[in-house]
């Protein structure tokens, strides 16, 4: 019997209706469109507005979508993973409030801290549970409301995020598709540069620790960029070579959106031209664990069956990692 692989067997994403323009955050913070543009490559982002509307809000919307698409029965999904950095809250997991409103009562779920890498090791998870043959229905999310946990009074943080979810059903494969290989990484030295300190055992939550801001993402933005700029193109090059794969026979690079000028660094180490890198990011701005689904669900009806896909990602940890995967199905 032909080795299982773990295909993606479909794709769905949740944004806000909310658009927080660049020229609204001119009205915030000191700053610009000309300079956000040309810095980042955004020109708006997604935010979930609303009290108690945590993560799941988003994260739900994306699985009901991608299970009738699908056209698979709740019953039938036995693991649910949701890479956040931003959960409804410690504990009960989000992915076991997503599994209990979605329906999908026999799954077991839990959620995976990676920052902006946390689809990719979520997805590599979810891959090596269907490859044991233990598990058939694997639904992997990518879901942060970065919004409530952005300063916006910090101009050097509040431009970069917005907020989004996507997910992606697993199933097994016998044709060879789906995820072929992952190199990934951390470096927990990373902590200094990127991070937000409050909240956990370390600094509970205290009329200090807000006032103090610990609450909120910490970036030290051109130390974050030398590292991403080097690493996500060293991991995507290394996954390359290891499967031996050119950049012409690569049909889409799938990476984290948190700069255009880190992908397109990015692509050019990997010779591979803008018509084939997926990009989202003047819409949608940083959605962390959001991004890599949101970007498959973009561009879903340009995914042939077959198609070599290399994603790669950066993020806080740090985190980082490239996955080599085959697209299972043409568009619907
Ligand atoms: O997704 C997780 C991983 N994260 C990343 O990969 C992010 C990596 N970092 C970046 O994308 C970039 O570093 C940023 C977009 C965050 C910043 O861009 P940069 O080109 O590295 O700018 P910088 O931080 O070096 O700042 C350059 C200047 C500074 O002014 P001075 O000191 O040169 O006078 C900043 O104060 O730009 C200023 N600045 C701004 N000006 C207008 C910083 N933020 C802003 C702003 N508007 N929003």
């Amino acid at each position: 019997m032909s080795k299982i692989t773990a295909a993606i067997t479909g794709v769905e994403g949740y944004v806000p209706d909310y658009v927080l323009t660049n020229q609204e955050l001119e009205t915030m913070v000191d700053t610009n469109d000309e300079w956000i543009t040309s810095r980042t490559g955004i020109k708006e982002r997604r935010i979930l507005k609303g009290e108690m509307k945590g993560t799941s809000v988003m994260a739900i919307e994306a699985v009901r979508g991608l299970l009738e698409k699908t056209n698979t029965d709740p019953k039938e999904v036995d693991m649910v993973i949701c890479a956040t950095v931003t959960p409804d809250m410690p504990f009960p997991a989000t992915a076991n409030i997503v599994s209990n409103a979605v329906g999908a009562s026999n799954a077991f779920g839990y959620d995976l801290s990676a920052a902006c890498s946390g689809f990719l090791y979520g997805m590599a998870t979810g891959a090596k549970f269907i490859e044991s043959g233990s598990h058939k229905k694997v639904v992997v999310i990518g879901a942060d409301k970065m919004s409530s946990i952005i300063d916006y009074k910090d101009r050097a943080t509040c431009i970069i995020f917005g907020d989004g979810a996507g997910a992606v059903l697993l199933e097994p494969n016998q044709e060879g598709l789906g995820v072929i290989d992952s190199v990934l990484k951390s470096d927990g030295s990373g902590e200094e540069f990127l991070r937000m300190r409050g909240g956990g055992s370390r600094i509970p939550a205290s009329v200090e620790s807000v006032k103090n801001k610990e609450h909120y993402v910490y970036q030290e933005g051109s130390t974050v960029f030398k590292f991403a700029v080097t690493n996500m193109a060293d991991v995507a090059a290394e996954v390359m070579e290891r499967n031996q794969l050119s950049g012409d026979d690569v049909a889409w690079l799938v990476p984290h959106q948190a700069n255009k000028r880190i992908v397109d660094a990015t692509a050019r180490r990997m010779e591979i031209g803008d018509d084939k890198v997926m990009m989202n990011i003047s819409r949608y701005g940083n959605t962390t664990a959001g991004t890599l689904p949101l970007l498959l669900w973009d561009y879903e009806s340009q995914l042939k069956k077959n198609d070599n896909l290399v994603f790669a990602a950066f993020g806080g940890g740090f985190t980082w990692g490239a996955t080599y995967l085959k697209w299972a199905y043409d568009p619907a």
